[in-house]
């Protein structure tokens, strides 16, 4: 089913997604605005920090399976794993998901997959699926024809600890969140060529929800536990006090 699958973007997550494509015998175009980044690639080197990256990513170009460039090209699966930042007063910014699905657009072809990763607000895969209905009236999209869309969508959040990426992306269970059933079963399909976790199928925005979920979940945690340090060292200095003066 998948014999070319495109990455979007190639940092901290898309790189070692596209990667290990790559290292199953999948051949993966990974698409950067980036032009370092592109051309560090292709030397078989790396422009970000992570753990065994390197060696995957040396082999993965040297035997051909892996090949950067800046421009997309037609391939059967499109991954989008391009920054979503805040903008002021804490706004999400959808504008590199925006410019990823314009700049797919023109080379998405009939029985396409194209799968969000990049951490998003819920309705963000029916808006991306909207950007690319507006570029490509001459295709269906699942909003238009759901299970028989020309071209199927889903969002996948990525769930990895940065330093662990690979060893993440391969056994960490993953949500599956297709705006049908058809996209279901493709990118289970899809992930299947490397993950070694459980495929969990759900619709797109319960994806979403679950991903934001899990962020917060963290950030909460990492806040109590700052608070508890500082109550902590407080407590400790002004009991060392105590004790000079006794
Ligand atoms: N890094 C993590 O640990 C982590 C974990 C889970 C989820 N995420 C999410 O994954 C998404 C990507 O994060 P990241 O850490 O890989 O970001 P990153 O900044 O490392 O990489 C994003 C890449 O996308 C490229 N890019 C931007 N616009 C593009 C476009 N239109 N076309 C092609 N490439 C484009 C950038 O040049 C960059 O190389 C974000 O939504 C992030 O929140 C990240």
């Amino acid at each position: 089913m998948f014999n070319t699958i495109s990455m979007i973007g190639l940092g901290y997550i898309g790189l070692p997604t596209a990667t290990l494509f790559a290292s199953r015998k999948k051949k993966v175009i990974g698409v950067d605005i980036n032009q370092h980044a592109v051309d560090t690639i292709n030397r078989g080197k790396i422009h970000i920090v992570e753990p065994d990256l390197d060696m995957l990513v040396q082999a993965a170009v040297t035997s051909g399976y892996l090949r950067a460039t800046t421009m997309p090209e037609p391939a059967d699966a499109f991954l989008i794993a391009v920054p979503t930042p805040f903008t002021d007063g804490y706004k999400p910014d959808l504008s590199y998901i925006q410019a990823a699905a314009e700049a797919i657009a023109p080379v998405l072809r009939k029985d396409n997959l194209v799968i969000l990763e990049s951490t998003s607000p819920v309705g963000t895969t029916e808006k991306l699926a909207e950007w690319l209905a507006k570029s490509r009236p001459d295709l269906t999209f699942p909003q238009q024809a759901g299970e028989a869309a020309d071209v199927q969508i889903a969002y996948c959040p990525e769930r990895v600890l940065p330093g662990r990426v690979v060893h993440e992306l391969v056994e960490n269970d993953r949500i599956i969140g297709g705006m049908t059933r058809a996209a279901n079963f493709m990118a289970a399909a899809l992930y299947k060529i490397f993950v070694r976790g459980d495929l969990l199928a759900t619709n797109a925005r319960t994806a979403e929800m679950s991903k934001l979920t899990e962020n917060s979940f963290r950030d909460v945690n990492i806040a109590f536990a700052n608070e508890l340090s500082m109550i902590c060292v407080s407590a400790h200095r002004s009991a060392s006090i105590h004790k000079f003066f006794m």
